[in-house]
């Protein structure tokens, strides 16, 4: 593959698609820029792939995967190719793009052409299964924001991280659920792993085998006997993402794992204890679903012992600045110094962000790679967005007195935000009490 079509590729991960689906390439990142830990520790952190017999690799800025000698990590496995994917860390994301491989590149069971690898994750190549691992000191911050909401959500997990409640994450796509779930494993001072498992993502006759492994033979090729996610998050914690999917049949299997706190692999005879902390989460209603009968009641009470409410961005206008900054500072030692333009940043204050922190972060990353020193509303939104916000909003300033100004200003932001005053206030940069005072002042008709 040349270097060109793996950038290209590299880029199409990292903008990835906040569509609920089978194949959901990549959505994100967060995490430091390369080379330049910035306050958090990361510096300290190992990320590594880790095959199931202990061998790991340590993920620098680029390995290659493949049974040719000259990859960075060689596999002996006559269903992995010479050179069979490369896994890229750009800070504390990690993109795995497949070498156009015969058998295929798998993210938690997904084939792929480019994906991203986040930490808890499982790639498979051929018959070989590898897990991304950081370890080290937890990401800190790992939660950035200082509403009201992301204090509150703070705490909460900090108060249950060392509890053994099993957690359930509710929120819109992109809003921090896997983030939280992440936290909420550091917090815990659980020593095992923090293991992923997409249940939306592998296809229904395969999660009984993710979920608690299979014995080889077990079924039409099981040819190796292989421990699920279970056993793998043994003494850690298992976080079972889109956990509204998983097929009716198999949650009272999942409900018998939690309960006895057991786990029995597919064509096994015997059982095996297992220690693990489950946090879920979905997007999903939840309880439409168990009224639709779609998903269990007992479940349904089991993983939400302890319900956390993630806030959609919109609710917390006042931490995408804040965000904005540290997404752009994250991308300092690739894409160097950059600034965000007043329009820039009042762009960001007024666009609604319905793929919340995911794609703000994404628009951002965006920017920092392609926009200029200075990033401009055009680099971070798409243009009909600006166009929509800025074309036929410009207010014409020469000759005309400040107030005048001021009232065509304040009353245009109101429409971009469809009369919302704290949105508008925040765009604007000022006071919410200040805007409504001048709203008052100049007789603007605010819908809202
Ligand atoms: N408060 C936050 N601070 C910093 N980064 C955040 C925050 N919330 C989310 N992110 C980043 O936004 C991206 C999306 O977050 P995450 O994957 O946790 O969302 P999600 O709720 O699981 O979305 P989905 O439902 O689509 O799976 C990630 O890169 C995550 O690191
Ligand atoms: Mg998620």
């Amino acid at each position: 593959m040349s270097a060109l079509v793996e950038a290209l590729e590299v880029e199409r991960a990292m903008r990835g698609s906040t569509r609920r689906g089978v194949t959901r390439p990549a959505e994100e990142a967060e995490g430091e820029g390369e080379g330049a830990p910035r306050g958090g520790g990361e510096g300290r952190q190992r990320w590594v792939l880790r095959l199931e017999d202990g061998r790991e690799a340590v993920i620098d800025r680029r390995l290659t995967l493949g049974c040719a000698p000259d990859n960075g990590l060689v596999l002996d496995d006559p269903f992995v190719s010479g050179w069979h994917c490369v896994v890229r860390r750009m800070g504390s994301r990690v993109v795995v793009v497949d070498c156009g491989s015969r058998n295929g590149t798998f993210l938690g069971g997904v084939r792929v052409a480019s994906g991203e690898l986040r930490p808890g994750m499982r790639l498979t190549v051929g018959r070989t299964a590898l897990r991304m691992v950081v370890e080290g000191p937890a990401i800190d911050p790992g939660l950035i924001g200082r509403s009201a909401g992301m204090r509150k959500l703070k705490q909460q997990i900090l108060t249950v991280a060392p509890t053994r409640a099993n957690v359930l994450l509710l929120g819109e796509s992109g809003t921090g659920k896997e983030l939280a779930a992440r936290a909420l494993h550091d917090q815990s001072g659980r020593t095992g792993a923090f293991v992923v498992l997409n249940c939306g993502a592998i296809s229904p006759e395969l999660v009984e085998s993710e979920l608690f492994g299979h014995e080889k033979g077990a079924f039409t090729g099981a040819t190796a006997r292989r421990s699920g996610v279970f056993v793998e998050a043994d003494g850690g914690t298992l976080f079972l993402d889109e956990i509204g999917e998983l097929p009716i049949g198999l949650q009272s299997k999942l409900l018998r794992a939690l309960e006895e706190r057991s786990v029995r692999a597919v064509g096994a005879s015997g059982e095996r204890r297992v220690d693990v902390r489950v946090v879920a989460a979905t997007h999903r209603d939840l309880r439409t679903a168990v009224q639709e009968r779609a998903f269990r009641l007992d479940l349904f009470h089991r993983l939400s012992t302890v319900v956390l409410d993630l806030p959609s961005l919109r609710e917390r206008g006042e931490d995408v600045p804040i965000l904005a900054r540290y997404f752009l500072d994250q991308m300092a030692a690739e894409s160097g110094d950059k600034v965000f333009s007043p329009s820039a940043m009042e762009a960001l204050a007024t666009y609604g962000w319905p793929g919340n922190v995911r794609e703000l972060r994404n628009a951002v990353q965006r920017a920092a790679i392609f926009g200029g020193a200075v990033i401009q509303p055009a680099d971070l939104l798409p243009a009909s967005v600006c166009g929509e916000m800025a074309g036929g909003e410009a207010v014409a300033i020469a000759g005309r007195r400040l107030d005048e100004v001021e009232r065509e200003v304040i009353a245009a932001a109101l429409r971009r935000t469809a009369g919302n005053k704290r949105a508008a206030a925040s765009a604007l940069g000022m006071a919410k009490s200040t805007l409504c005072d001048k709203v008052r002042r100049y007789r603007i008709e605010a819908r809202g």
